[in-house]
């Protein structure tokens, strides 16, 4: 059996593995949310490389919460066998505003 810890270097696709996200969202209607996500698992592209699908609530705050669906862009490697997914989608409109939220995922395992 293969061990894959987070400090293995892994060789290209490792079908099932996802990637999780701690970030805030952009300024909106003056507050920001915080936004916790983990990915789905992956979704092969085409070109021989993957790209998740996401969806979820970013935090309560300012007595209200927004709604996100949203597909990352294709594995960008990093070296060290890991790869990490730009992310960048807007939230759902609420109270009258929606947010912006774009950043880097955490690396997973895999280097395609
Ligand atoms: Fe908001
Ligand atoms: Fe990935």
């Amino acid at each position: 059996m293969k061990r894959v810890s987070k400090d293995s270097f892994v060789q290209g696709f490792v079908p099932d593995h996802n990637h999780g996200s701690v970030d805030y969202t952009g300024v909106a209607d003056g507050h920001v949310h915080q936004c916790l996500d983990v990915t789905s698992p992956p979704i092969q592209t085409h070109d021989g490389s993957h790209i998740h699908y996401t969806e979820g609530y970013v935090m309560y705050e300012d007595g209200h919460f927004h709604y996100y669906k949203a597909y990352s862009g294709p594995a960008i490697v990093v070296g060290n066998g890991m790869h990490v997914h730009y992310y960048d989608f807007y939230t759902s409109e609420n109270h009258g505003h929606k947010h912006h939220v774009k950043g880097v995922d955490q690396p997973a395992p895999g280097n395609k």
